[in-house]
């Protein structure tokens, strides 16, 4: 869940109640025994301002729970009852508990000793500690070990508004009627809201929940409801069977009108719970017909039966996470676990996908959290990690014509790179603050964690990885766990498999757990060894992992075999080229399929030849390791400089061939580079056909246009191919796309067209109706898009009518819309920016006082490239500065940009001029229609990867 509350900051915390210390115990008269009389006042086990500790202290523990709660949330009443009768065994000797509570009011704590049978204490006296949520009951004596107590508790509260606690929802039924529900979200520190409980991730006991509620609503909960009474009053009572012996925040319910719909094919009983509508709709059809499968593959390879009795989906209209695994009742954000029939083929593919992940997700939480749990908070990615990876693992077993597994390359190892880099904690991380523990949950308890159980799984194989799953669960079964237990029951399942072995889990796998970081794995090539070195990357504090190895090359081309040919426990290691296969000026891939959570630094023998073997025959090199060379081909040159700009375009050069889209993702870093750093310089034209060669191939193939419910990776590919093409001065683009906006314009189609590309060659008379168009009027259609990219005219004399308006003082443009169509201009062509730098030249005494010029001026240095073109800004440059329009400080930091352009240049730019058969690089002819293409293909890329990171974020 908890990425997202981070961004709410600090968990509000609110005060309903007002305990100031009480001094004396309130003796109950029944059992009249005068020894309790004078007890004075215990002593105090916390400094009321600092407690020492956010956990609870060890003397006493939770048996079983009865909790009522009473709620008349079908009136759209927010306040609730409750009363929670603990049953409490003491630990160590204490005449105080302590428990947590949060936002609710107590108004009387009974003690009763069930060996008397007695109300010990009917009012009894109590601390509470806000700042930790505790709550610190006075006992009426010092008891020893093994008493047991029952500690009954009565409340009351509100239903909370964000989503999580106890908390209110709504809906509009189909009469347009607001209809209200109660529903819960307790991970990590929210139980305590509902119910005083020992509200610890590492403490379970058995509990038993009743609730009172309206007659025409209904109640779930973990398990099975076994009673319904009727009250006097007219309301019903719904009594569940006990929960398993299991921690506070798994405890879920709901009291709502919702209707549900039977999951299909499932062993165990499984139904999708949603508003009438959603369900009268067959929004839960989808869902109905995957939860089972996926429940009957997790006990299939597991070896343990899932172990209650039913299992709810429910989708929640207002929820603060994305998902959570309570055991028996999984609740969801409502478009998480809906599918709405009248989405188009595509979207319902790719909702079906998310779907099916985070469903998978959350049942395998049932093991990996419920069934078994952490000890505490520090080890949250023996949750997180498992319920990621298998996300994708299970998926993959039930549905392998969707490769779920591609995630992991796609997406999830470079989500824990990100999150791994500077200043990131390791998985195995201590924190006890309720404020701070929201950040276990994020990169690296999900995906680095996901990687890394993914890694151990290739190294011993997917068999014995799932028997010695089995072990850790079995011999931990509805306890609490550590790393250590989980490394033990591998342990045992490979000593079996592979006995004699000499792997070492539990120091191996301390490595990856302890250490924050990524190694950087680098290979050198030095006479007849291979040397194998190691460093956290990008800084190292001296961290040294336990480092599984697999590499293909030329004479061993196998890249079927992940586990490890090397293990490089050290800093580093030469190993004889001749013992692992390799021959002097072989290829070599290392780390097949990405399977090591590692980046690869190959030497430059090794580069030279990996690209050689790409462009020979790419195919002999897999897929995903294709895709994986050119992540590294990035840091080789923009990092380690092992590789130059000639490399960057030989890299590029087998794309004309190269038809799986991973490594057009992958490639897009080194082309970004070439293309914004050659913009505007004379070999930029050469660059755009280059680059128009390698695309043509696929889009004689594909088409320019997709279709719905075309393959998602043709569409991808297509999207890369048409994206680099339509950025290279391709004319076949651009007139698709006018012809796209130009029945727009007409009335007769959709705004289904790039507006950048549909101005590029577009003529009058209607370049010149939109100008006029947006000049004149305050709501001409779609005004911002036209204003940002009318300037990507590749005509002169569309580009000089622009001019004109922006200088015209008569037109009703705002001052932000001048700055934004000259921006349009010089940042979408070699052409545009020309124009528009000499237009400033020429103008800034007028301009300067109808845009920001210092704004303007810093941000068209990021477009210069190239001798000429920076010799031209310079000059403008002085002339705004003589003239005071530029400040000191603008000045210096168009200065530092122009000079980290300059020095790009002077590095790369001989050997793609030579690469391009140029003879010298000043005195080239400048080409008169370069262009870099606002990309709305970019930006729509990004926004998948961004909306797929912030909803796999927000899953619990
Ligand atoms: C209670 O015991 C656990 C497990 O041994 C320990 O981690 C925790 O710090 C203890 N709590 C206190 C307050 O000492
Ligand atoms: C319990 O004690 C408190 C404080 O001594 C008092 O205000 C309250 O009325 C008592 N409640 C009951 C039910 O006796
Ligand atoms: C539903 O009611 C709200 C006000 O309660 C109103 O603004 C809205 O237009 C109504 N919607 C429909 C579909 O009637
Ligand atoms: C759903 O299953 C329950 C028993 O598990 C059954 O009583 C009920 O009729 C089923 N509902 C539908 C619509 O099939
Ligand atoms: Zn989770």
């Amino acid at each position: 869940m908890l990425w997202l509350k981070v961004a709410f900051g600090a968990i509000l915390m609110v005060n309903f109640v007002c305990s100031s210390p009480v001094d004396k115990l309130y003796l109950d008269n029944e059992i009249g025994e005068t020894k309790f009389k004078s007890i004075p006042k215990s002593d105090k086990l916390y400094n009321l301002d600092d407690p020492a500790t956010y956990r609870l202290p060890n003397n006493s523990i939770p048996v079983e729970y009865y909790i009522t709660l009473e709620t008349n949330i079908h009136e759209g009443d927010f306040n609730f009852l409750g009363n929670v009768i603990i049953h409490i065994k003491i630990v160590e000797e204490t005449n105080q508990v302590t428990l947590h509570y949060r936002q609710i009011s107590i108004t009387r704590i009974e003690i009763i000793d069930p060996v008397l049978q007695l109300v010990i204490v009917s009012n009894a006296t109590y601390n509470y500690i806000e700042s930790h949520d505790f709550l610190v009951i006075d006992l009426p004596i010092t008891y020893q070990p093994d008493t047991e107590l029952i500690l009954n508790i009565d409340y009351n509260g509100k239903l909370r508004d964000e989503g999580a606690g106890f908390y209110w929802g709504s809906y509009n039924n189909s009469q347009n009627e607001t209809k209200y529900y109660g529903a819960t979200q307790f991970e990590t520190t929210d139980a305590r809201h509902a119910m005083p409980c020992y509200d610890e991730p590492g403490i379970r006991a058995v509990m038993h929940l009743t609730i009172i509620h309206g007659k025409s609503y209904t109640a779930i909960a973990n398990t099975e409801a076994v009673g319904h009474y009727d009250t006097v009053d007219g309301k019903v009572v719904t009594v569940f069977a006990p929960t398993p012996k299991m921690q506070t925040y798994l405890l879920a319910f709901i009291i709502s009108d919702f209707d549900h719909v039977n999951a299909t094919n499932s062993r165990v009983p499984q139904r999708i719970f949603g508003t009438p509508k959603v369900i009268e709709e067959g929004q839960g059809d989808y869902a109905a017909t995957v939860v089972g499968p996926i429940l009957d593959k997790l006990e299939e390879i597991l070896h343990i039966e899932y172990p209650l009795s039913k299992m709810d989906h429910a989708a929640l209209t207002k929820f603060d996470s994305g998902a959570m695994e309570n055991f028996g009742l999984i609740t969801y954000i409502e478009r998480n676990l809906v599918l709405n029939p009248a989405l188009s083929l595509s979207a319902k593919y790719s909702q079906q996908g998310s779907i099916i992940s985070i469903v998978a997700h959350e049942l395998v939480h049932q093991w990996f959290g419920n069934i078994v749990s952490p000890t505490w908070w520090t080890y949250t990615w023996l949750n997180e990690g498992f319920a990621t990876f298998f996300a994708s693992y299970i998926p993959s077993l039930v549905y392998p014509e969707r490769r779920p597994m591609r995630s992991f390359f796609s997406y999830l190892t470079f989500v824990a790179f990100m999150s791994d880099e500077d200043g990131s904690w390791a998985m195995n991380h201590y924190t006890e603050d309720p404020k701070e523990l929201d950040s276990k949950f994020d990169g690296i308890g999900y995906h680095k964690s996901a990687c890394v159980l993914r890694m151990f799984m290739e190294v011993m194989t997917e068999p014995v990885f799932l028997k010695g799953l089995n072990y850790y669960l079995t011999d931990n079964y509805m306890k609490a766990a550590t790393p250590t237990q989980l490394h033990k029951g591998l342990q045992t399942a490979l000593d079996e498999a592979f006995p004699g072995n000499l792997l070492d889990l539990n120091t191996i796998m301390y490595s990856w757990e302890d250490q924050a970081g990524y190694p950087l794995i680098s290979v050198n090539v030095s006479g007849t060894n291979l040397v194998f070195s190691q460093r956290r990357y990008p800084k190292s504090n001296g961290e040294i992992y336990s480092v599984p190895i697999t590499f293909a090359t030329k004479t061993n081309p196998d890249f079927a075999v992940r586990t490890p040919k090397v293990w490089l426990p050290t800093a580093s290691m030469s190993v004889d080229q001749k013992l692992i296969g390799y021959t002097a000026n072989d290829w070599m891939i290392v780390n097949i399929d990405q399977v090591g959570y590692y980046r690869v630094d190959y030497d430059t023998t090794l580069w030279r030849a990996n690209i050689e073997q790409l462009n020979k025959d790419h195919k002999v090199i897999n897929e995903l390791n294709r895709a994986l060379l050119l992540d590294e081909f990035y840091l080789a040159w923009t990092q380690f400089n092992r590789v130059n700009a000639a490399d960057a375009l030989n890299i590029l050069n087998y794309f004309g061939k190269e038809d799986e889209n991973n490594a057009w993702a992958r490639g897009q870093t080194t082309y970004n580079i070439l293309k914004n750093r050659l913009f505007g310089t004379p070999v930029y034209e050469k660059f755009a056909e280059f680059i128009r060669a390698k695309t043509k191939p696929h889009l004689d193939i594909l088409g320019y246009e997709g279709f719905d419910g075309e393959d998602p990776d043709r569409a991808s590919l297509r999207s890369y191919a048409k994206q680099w093409s339509c950025q290279s001065i391709d004319r076949d683009c651009y007139l698709l796309e006018q012809q796209k906006f130009i029945a727009y314009y007409n009335g007769s189609g959709g705004l289904n067209f790039n507006f950048c590309y549909a101005m590029k060659l577009v003529e009058d008379p209607i370049y010149t109706q939109i100008v006029i168009g947006i000049t004149t009027s305050s709501n001409f259609p779609n005004r911002a898009e036209f204003v940002r990219n009318l300037g990507c005219s590749l005509r002169v004399d569309n580009l000089n009518v622009l001019l004109l308006e922006i200088l015209n003082s008569g037109n009703n443009l705002s001052n932000i819309e001048r700055e934004n169509l000259l921006t349009g201009m010089f940042s979408n062509s070699e052409l545009g920016l020309k124009t528009a730098l000499k237009f400033i030249d020429e103008s800034y005494t007028p301009l300067s006082s109808i845009i920001d010029l210092p704004k303007i001026m810093s941000s068209m240095a990021g477009y210069i490239n190239g001798e000429e073109m920076t010799a031209k800004f310079r000059e403008t440059v002085e002339k705004l500065k003589a003239g005071q329009h530029l400040s000191d400080a603008n000045h210096l930091a168009i200065s530092k940009t122009l000079e980290t352009s300059e020095k790009w240049f002077t590095t790369n730019y001989k050997d793609i001029s030579d690469y391009f058969g140029l003879d010298d690089t000043t005195t080239g002819v400048p080409s008169t229609t370069p262009d870099s293409g606002t990309s709305v293909l970019i930006s729509f890329s990004l926004i998948c990867l961004c909306t797929l990171m912030s909803l796999i974020r927000s899953i619990k």
